[in-house]
């Protein structure tokens, strides 16, 4: 018996796996299905994408005022493979939207939310902003004018919200003289958010394996 076979007997004697690995793994496709299934799978392989080239500029990237451009200017022209990692790091970001929004406009077409996929739906919907906002949150970490300037409008567009614009953009902004914004923006990005998907990627899966993909009306 070869090593693999002897290590999954092992876990399988003290964890009883092979019951749900089989049930997991022998579920059938529905005949249904498309390429244009695959646009969630796809949104969820560019966050994993994501999250590792996250992980690795985080070794490099210094968050202060001081720092911030200089170290970004490190990572492209020093780190080795870091312009590499950090163009993919950025254009993953547009490629995740991008695919998000057509899977949102897919399940929506095909109108997917509809009982008992409302839940689906909904933890979908907090998917689609929570996506935006790493966009969003990620754009000022360079510190350089395109960044600031971005930031700039973006919370200014916050704060015209009715109501409760103004404390949305004082909170954004860490206070008026925006010496706090990278490092919120930072917490935000690698702290917050993180955490955030984490928890509805969780949901959205698991009430997609409990119910099954949608059969076409
Ligand atoms: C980070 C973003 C997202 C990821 C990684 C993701 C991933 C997935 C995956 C892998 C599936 C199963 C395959 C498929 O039908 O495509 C799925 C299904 C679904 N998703 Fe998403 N999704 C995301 C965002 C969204 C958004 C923005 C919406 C809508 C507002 C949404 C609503 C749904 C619904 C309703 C289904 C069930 C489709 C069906 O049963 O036919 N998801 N998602």
């Amino acid at each position: 018996m070869d090593l693999a076979a002897r290590l999954f007997r092992y876990l399988d004697r003290r964890y009883r796996l092979r019951e749900p690995l089989e049930y997991q793994l022998n579920k059938r496709i529905p005949a249904h299905l498309n390429w244009t299934n695959c646009f969630g799978g796809i949104t969820f392989v560019c966050f994993s994408v994501q999250a590792l080239t996250g992980i690795l500029l985080a070794f490099y990237y210094k968050a202060t005022l001081a720092e911030a451009y200089t170290s970004v200017l490190r990572i492209m022209e020093e780190v080795p493979f870091g312009a590499f990692v950090r163009g993919l790091h950025a254009w993953t970001a547009n490629v995740m939207i991008f695919m998000a929004t057509l899977h949102l406009l897919k399940v929506f077409f095909i109108s997917a939310y509809r009982p008992p996929r409302e839940f689906t739906w909904v933890s979908g919907v907090l998917l689609f902003f929570v996506t935006v906002f790493f966009g969003f949150s990620g754009y000022l970490l360079p510190m350089n004018q395109l960044a600031y300037w971005a930031t700039t409008v973006g919370t200014q567009i916050a704060g015209a919200f009715p109501l409760v614009g103004s404390y949305a953009q004082l909170f954004l902004l860490g206070g008026q003289d925006r010496g706090e914004t990278l490092t919120r923006f930072y917490a935000l990005h690698v702290l917050v958010l993180p955490a955030v998907i984490i928890i509805l990627l969780a949901a959205h899966f698991s009430m997609i394996r409990r119910q099954g993909i949608s059969e076409p009306l």
